[in-house]
C-alpha cells in the first residue's frame, strides 16, 4: 500500500506540486499518496494546488494563538505547535514533508510526532551548515557576489529542533555562475528542488520501511 504523506507549506507550493505529480506518476518514482496539506498562510497558492488535485487541506493560523496570548508570544507558539501536532496526527501520516514551510518547529510539535513514529523531513535551499533559516538563496547569491563562495545547493534533511540542521538525506551542490541574476539562480535551484523533493521523500520512506523490518 502506498505510504501516507502529509505536506506542510507556506507559499507557492511548487514543491508540493512536484510531490503530487511524482506520486501520481510511476510508483517507482514515488510510491506515496499525498493525503493532506497544512498551510500557515491563508493565501498560500499551494492550497489551491491541493484543492485542484482533490487533496484536503487545513489552514493553521498562528495569529489566532497570538491574539489569545497577547503578552506571551512564546506561549502562543507553543500552543500553536501542540495543535499542529494534533492536526498532523489526526491524518495518520507515515511521513511529513516540509516543502517551503516557513515556521520553526519546536519540540512541542516534533516530540508528539516522534512518539507516534511519524518521520518529518524538510527541503532547504542551501548546503548543510550554510545559510540556515530564511532567504537562504538571496544570502548565498550575495555571498557569491562578495567572492566568499563558488557554489550553493539544496538539501533534504530530517527535521530536528535546530533549524535546518537535521541529518541530510540528499545534498545537491549547485555551481554559481558569474553574471547570473538572482532570479535565474532561483529558477535553477527550484528546478533541482522539484526533482529532489520527490527523491528525498522516496528515500525517507524506504529508510522507514527498512527500519520497520529490522525492528520486527
Ligand atoms: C523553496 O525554495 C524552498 O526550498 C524554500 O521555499 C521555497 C518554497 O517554494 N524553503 P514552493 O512554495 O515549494 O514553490
Amino acid at each position: 500500500m502506498a505510504s501516507r504523506v502529509l505536506v506542510l507549506i507556506s507559499g507557492n507550493g511548487s514543491n508540493l506540486q512536484a510531490l503530487i505529480d511524482a506520486s501520481r506518476a510511476n510508483p517507482s518514482t514515488l510510491d506515496a499518496s499525498i493525503i493532506h496539506v497544512i498551510s500557515n498562510k491563508k493565501t498560500a497558492y499551494g492550497l489551491k494546488r491541493a484543492a485542484n488535485a482533490g487533496i484536503s487541506s487545513t489552514y493553521h493560523n498562528l495569529l489566532a494563538y497570538k491574539k489569545e496570548n497577547p503578552n506571551n508570544p512564546q506561549e502562543a507558539r507553543q500552543a500553536y505547535d501542540v495543535d499542529l501536532a494534533k492536526l498532523i496526527l489526526a491524518q495518520t501520516p507515515d511521513l511529513v514533508v516540509c516543502a517551503g514551510w516557513m515556521h520553526i518547529l519546536s519540540p512541542a510539535a516534533l516530540d508528539p510526532l516522534k512518539e507516534a513514529g511519524v518521520d518529518i523531513i524538510n527541503l532547504h535551499p542551501a548546503l548543510p551548515g550554510q545559510f540556515d533559516g530564511a532567504n537562504a538563496i538571496e544570502r548565498a547569491y550575495e555571498a557569491f557576489q562578495r567572492g566568499e563562495i563558488t557554489k550553493t545547493g539544496i538539501m533534504i534533511h530530517y527535521v530536528i529542533a535546530a533549524v535546518d540542521r537535521g541529518t541530510p538525506i540528499i545534498v545537491r551542490e549547485i555551481e554559481m555562475i558569474k553574471g547570473e541574476s538572482l532570479e535565474d539562480l532561483e529558477n535553477r535551484m527550484h528546478a533541482v528542488e522539484h526533482v529532489e523533493i520527490a527523491n528525498g521523500t522516496r528515500m525517507a520512506l524506504e529508510e522507514r520501511e527498512k527500519n520497520k523490518q529490522t525492528s520486527e
